[in-house]
Parts: structure tokens; sequence; C-alpha cells
């Protein structure tokens, strides 16, 4: 049993032209301790997975139970299961950080004095003493969303929800902030669902990744598996240039484990494949036949970020909606 359990759940909102369907059917489950990853490009639902996991959003239908508890018919329960870090971030202007911290603490349920306590080792942790008694007009984006890791992070919650914890912020604030949340993963051993645009973030965090594109579910799996079934390519190199690229193409995407073929230089091009199943004697053969001669073909794994998008290419094309 996983420690969340998605079960055919859909949400549909009102829009301007009808409704949208933010969210389509989708069913997973999340393992106790992972850290599991939603990737997808803005618009794909991601957000409202987790509110409705969360219980701030009711699903129209299908089941979601949080440590085995229903979403529905008992959502303080599942509030008190999860510590949620929101998209955008939601400090008081009129609090300073250690305020905060501790008022955030005390909405948690802990005592005042357990709150100041867990304030002050906060503080220490996450490199927010010298902030401890700013306004968030006086912080960075990225110091906002390091006092909202704090938080959730120290909450002593079963599970987390990150929200794309690093948007915004520079890149070596993000390496600390992916060390400070693998560091409490590994010591408190909580359940982290992350949404992120970065698929290094993921990669580097994530036991396993739901990719999901237009509300649907298109792939899921570990970033390794993911890479290794979809992100199996062939580079070919020819000794005369390659002139009529698309009939070279068309004639390439026939063959069955080709899933795309793209130009490289004028006398190179790459091959994506659904399977290394030998697929490299047919795309020699379908080469030579379009009078190239080929010098060199090897086989490449793509990194994280081109399979995602191979992956998400595959759904459709991407339209920005909201966020
Ligand atoms: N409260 C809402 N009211 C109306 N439409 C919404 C609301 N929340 C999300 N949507 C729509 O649902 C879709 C999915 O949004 P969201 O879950 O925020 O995506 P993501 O987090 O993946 O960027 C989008 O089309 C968005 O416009
Ligand atoms: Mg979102």
């Amino acid at each position: 049993m996983g420690i969340v359990e998605v079960m055919n759940v859909t949400k549909k909102f009102p829009s301007s032209n009808g409704e949208v369907v933010a969210v389509d059917n989708i069913s997973f489950k999340v393992k106790k301790g992972r850290v599991f990853g939603i990737l997808g490009p803005n618009g794909a639902g991601k957000t409202t997975t987790l509110r409705m996991i969360a219980t701030i959003y009711r699903p129209d239908s299908g089941r979601i139970l949080v440590d085995g508890i229903d979403v529905i018919e008992n959502p303080n329960q599942v509030r008190k299961r999860i510590a949620y870090m929101t998209q955008e971030p939601d400090l008081s202007p009129a609090l300073s950080v250690r305020d905060y911290i501790i008022y955030y603490f005390r909405f948690r349920g802990l005592s005042k004095r357990e709150a100041r306590q867990r304030c002050d080792y906060a503080l220490k942790t996450f490199n927010l003493k010298e902030h401890a008694y700013k306004k968030p007009f006086q912080l960075s984006t990225g110091l906002k969303r390091r006092i909202q890791l704090a938080c959730v992070l120290l909450s002593n919650t079963p599970l987390v929800f990150l929200d794309e914890p690093t948007a915004g912020i520079d890149p070596k604030s993000k390496r600390e902030t992916w060390k400070l949340i693998e560091e409490m993963v590994k010591e408190k051993g909580m359940t982290v669902l992350l949404t992120s645009h970065d698929l290094y973030e993921v990669e580097y965090l994530a036991d396993e990744v739901l990719i999901i594109n237009r509300g649907r579910i298109v792939a899921q799996g570990a970033p390794s598996e993911l890479k290794e079934r979809f992100g199996k390519t062939l580079r070919v190199v020819t000794r005369n240039p390659i002139g009529d690229f698309e009939r070279l193409k068309r004639t390439l995407m026939e063959l069955e484990d080709v899933k795309g073929v793209n130009p490289i230089s004028a006398n190179s091009f790459e091959v994506q494949l659904s399977s290394l199943d030998n697929p490299l004697n047919e795309v020699l053969q379908a080469t030579i036949s379009q009078e190239l001669e080929v010098i060199e073909i090897f086989a490449t794994t793509l990194n994280f970020e081109d399979v995602y998008l191979n992956i998400i290419d595959v759904g459709g094309e991407v339209d920005g909606e909201t966020q």
C-alpha cells in the first residue's frame, strides 16, 4: 500500500469556453519514504493534483487515500499528515521571519516553547539567523522559499509537498536547497511529493517520477528507467551531405522502432528509438538506401531533460496556461 493512493481522479474547472479538465482520470501510488516527482508543462495539472491530495480541492470523481484515510471522508486527519509548501511564497507581510516560523509551528500544533525552540533550530539549520528579524519585503525570492522550506521540512509530518520549491532561485541557492531536502529526507524518512520544471532537480532528488500533460499521465518510472526506455538514440554520420533530409526522415520513420529523426549537421543526424533491440542494422540499411555513405554510427543515451521533452512531445503540442 502506498502512503498516497490516487485512483481514477478527475477534476474540472469552469472556464470562459465551457470547462477545462485540469486532471483527467489519473491513478498512481506513492511509496513511503520516497521522493516522488510530478513533472509536466505549465497547466498540466500538477498543482491541482497536489491540492486535491491536500484536501484543498475536492475531486469531481475518483478516490484519494492518504495513509489509508479518504480525503473526502476525513479531511482533518489528512491535513495533519501533510506539510505543504505552496507554489507562491505565502509569508505574512507583517511578520518577521522569526515570528512567521513560530506562528507556523504553533499552527502545526506545537506549544509556544516547542515552537520557539524549533524556530531556533530552523534558523540555524537553514542558515536564516541573520535574517531572523527581517520582514518579507526585505527578502529575496530565494530566502522566502528557504523559510517556507524550513517550515515544511521541520513540521515532522509524514508527508511533505513541495510545489516548485526552487522556481526563480539562482543556481547556487538551488543546489543548497537540494542538499537540504536530501539531508532532511534521509534524516527524517518523510515522503516528499515534488513538482518542478527543473529536470536536473527532479533527477537529483526523485526516486520516481510521474510525467503528466494536459491532465493525463504520459509516463511513470525512475528517472534512470525513463532514460533507458525513452532516451535511446543513434547518431549517424555520413561522408556525403544528406541533401534531402525530409526524404531520409520519411524512410527511417517507416522502421518499427524509430520514433523520431532530427538533423544535427549537414552530414549527421540523430534517430530516436523506442527500443535498442537491434534496429541499428535497419537504420544503417535505410540510410545506405538513400545513397548515403555511413562513416560512423553509435548509440547514445539522452539526458533527462531531452527524454522529458521527447515524452511530452508525443502527447501533442504544449500550451502554456496559468502559472
Ligand atoms: N482554481 C482554478 N480555477 C479555474 N481553473 C483552474 C484553477 N486551478 C487550475 N486551473 C486550470 O487547470 C489546469 C491545470 O492547472 P495547474 O494544476 O495549476 O497546472 P500546473 O500546476 O501543472 O501548472 C490549467 O488549465 C489551469 O488554468
Ligand atoms: Mg503549478
